[in-house]
C-alpha cells in the first residue's frame, strides 16, 4: 500500500512524543491504518537540541511552512502552538495546497477553525484536531462521532491538566501554587505561556471547540466567559472542604432561550464549588474529564489523560490513522445552526446538585 508521507513541525513536549509513539508502536499503528507510515520531514527552531529522539532519518527544514509544498509530503502535522503567527500560516498553506492537516493546536482551532474548515473544504485535505481538546480522551471523535444521533443538551468538564494538578496538589498537600505550577511545566503540561492555563483562556479555547461540535455552532472563543485560578487561595480550597465541596475549573457551554425565544449558546469557564459526591470532584493531578448530556445517550463521561507527551502524541497519532484510512469529513456541523453565542450574565460557580 501507498505510505502516508508525513511532515512534522514542531519537535517539543509534543512533538517528540509523536515520534517516540510511531517508533514504538509502528506495526500496531500501521496495520490499524492498512499503510506505512513515512515521516519525511521535520521541522523546529533549534535544529541542534537535543530531544531524546533520531532525528537523522528525516530531512530537516529551516523554513517550516516550506513542509507545505514540499510534494513529497501528504499530511502536515502542527505541533508548534500559538493562535497565529507561523503555525496559523503552516495550516493555511498545508490546506490550500490540498494537503491534510493534524493539529494540536486549540489556541489556533478556537480562533480560525472555520476558516481553516473552509480551507479544507475547498482544498480536499483533511483538517484534525483530536489532540486539541483534552490531551488523549477522544471526546473530539466522541462528540462528532459517538454522540452524533442525539441533541447535546450540555457540554461540561475539566479541561485544562495543569489547573487540574494546581488545585489537586494544593488540596492534598497544601503545596504552593507557584510551586506546583512550576512542576506542571517540568512535566510538559503547561503551555509555552502558562498564562493561557492559568487564567482559564486555555480551557476557553477547548470550550469552544466541544461547544461548536456539540451544538452545531461556529466556534465563537470571543463570547466564553472566562475566570481562571489565579484568585483561589489555599484557605478557599479548605473552606470548601468543610463545606463538602472542591474546587476546579470547569468549562460548560448549554443553551437557553432569550426573552424573545431565540435559542442561545451560553459558554464559561471559572472555578465552581463541585460537591465531593460528583463525577468531577475525583478528577485528579493532569486528568480531564467531560460530561456530554445526549437526549438520547444521557450522561456521557469521557477521562483520561488530558496533558502531556505520551496521551496527547496518541490523539495525534489517532487522527493521521484516520487520514490513512481515508477519513477525511469535515470537522464541523454543516451547515452551522445559527445558534446565537452569547457570554452568560449569571455567573454559576457551582457545578452539580
Ligand atoms: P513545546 O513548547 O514543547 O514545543 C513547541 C515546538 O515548536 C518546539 O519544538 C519549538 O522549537 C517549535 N517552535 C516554536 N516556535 C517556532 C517557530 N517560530 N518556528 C519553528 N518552530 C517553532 O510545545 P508542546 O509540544 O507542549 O505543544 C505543542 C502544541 O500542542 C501547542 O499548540 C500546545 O497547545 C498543544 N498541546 C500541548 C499539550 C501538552 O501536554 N504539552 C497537550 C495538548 C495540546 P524548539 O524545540 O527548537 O524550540
Ligand atoms: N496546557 C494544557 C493543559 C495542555 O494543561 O491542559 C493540554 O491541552
Amino acid at each position: 500500500a501507498k505510505p502516508l508521507r508525513i511532515a512534522l513541525a514542531g519537535l517539543g513536549t509534543v512533538g517528540a512524543g509523536v515520534l517516540r509513539l510511531l517508533e514504538t508502536n509502528r506495526a500496531v499503528v500501521e496495520a490499524r491504518a492498512g499503510r506505512p507510515f513515512e515521516v519525511v520531514a521535520v521541522s523546529a527552531r533549534d535544529r541542534h537540541r537535543d530531544r531524546g529522539v533520531d532525528l537523522s532519518p528525516y530531512a530537516w527544514c529551516d523554513d517550516m511552512t516550506a513542509l507545505a509544498e514540499r510534494d513529497d509530503v501528504d499530511v502536515v502535522v502542527e505541533l508548534v502552538g500559538g493562535s497565529d503567527g507561523p503555525a496559523l500560516a503552516l495550516a493555511r498553506r498545508t490546506l490550500d495546497a490540498g494537503k491534510s492537516l493534524v493539529t494540536a493546536n486549540k489556541a489556533m482551532v478556537a480562533h480560525h477553525g472555520m476558516a481553516l474548515a473552509e480551507a479544507s473544504a475547498i482544498g480536499g485535505g483533511a483538517l484534525k484536531f483530536e489532540a486539541a481538546v483534552a490531551g488523549g480522551i477522544p471526546v473530539v471523535k466522541g462528540l462528532r462521532e459517538g454522540a452524533a444521533a442525539n441533541a447535546i443538551e450540555r457540554v461540561s468538564g475539566i479541561l485544562n491538566g495543569t489547573c487540574n494538578f494546581i488545585l489537586t496538589n494544593m488540596e492534598k498537600s497544601g503545596a504552593d501554587f507557584d510551586a506546583v505550577l512550576s512542576e506542571a511545566q517540568a512535566k510538559g503540561y503547561a503551555e509555552a505561556d502558562p498564562a493561557f492555563d492559568i487564567e482559564g483562556v486555555d480551557a476557553a479555547h477547548k470550550l469552544a471547540i466541544l461547544a461548536a461540535i456539540g451544538f452545531g455552532a461556529r466556534i465563537d472563543f470571543d463570547s466564553v466567559s472566562v475566570t481562571g485560578i489565579t484568585e483561589v487561595r489555599a484557605a478557599d480550597i479548605a473552606r470548601a472542604r468543610t463545606l463538602g465541596f472542591v474546587i476546579r475549573l470547569v468549562g460548560i457551554a448549554d443553551c437557553d432561550l432569550a426573552e424573545d425565544g431565540t435559542p442561545r449558546l451560553l459558554q464559561r469557564v471559572r472555578p465552581c464549588l463541585v460537591p465531593r459526591h460528583h463525577p468531577l470532584a475525583h478528577v485528579d493531578g493532569p486528568t480531564n474529564a467531560v460530561v456530554a448530556e445526549g437526549n438520547f445517550s444521557g450522561r456521557l463521561l469521557f477521562q483520561g489523560a488530558g496533558a502531556g507527551d505520551g496521551p496527547t502524541a496518541s490523539a495525534v497519532v489517532s487522527d493521521l490513522i484516520d487520514i490513512a484510512r481515508g477519513d477525511i469529513g469535515a470537522p464541523f456541523s454543516v451547515p452551522v445552526s445559527d445558534l446565537v453565542t452569547m457570554a452568560p450574565a449569571d455567573p454559576g460557580h457551582r457545578v452539580g446538585r
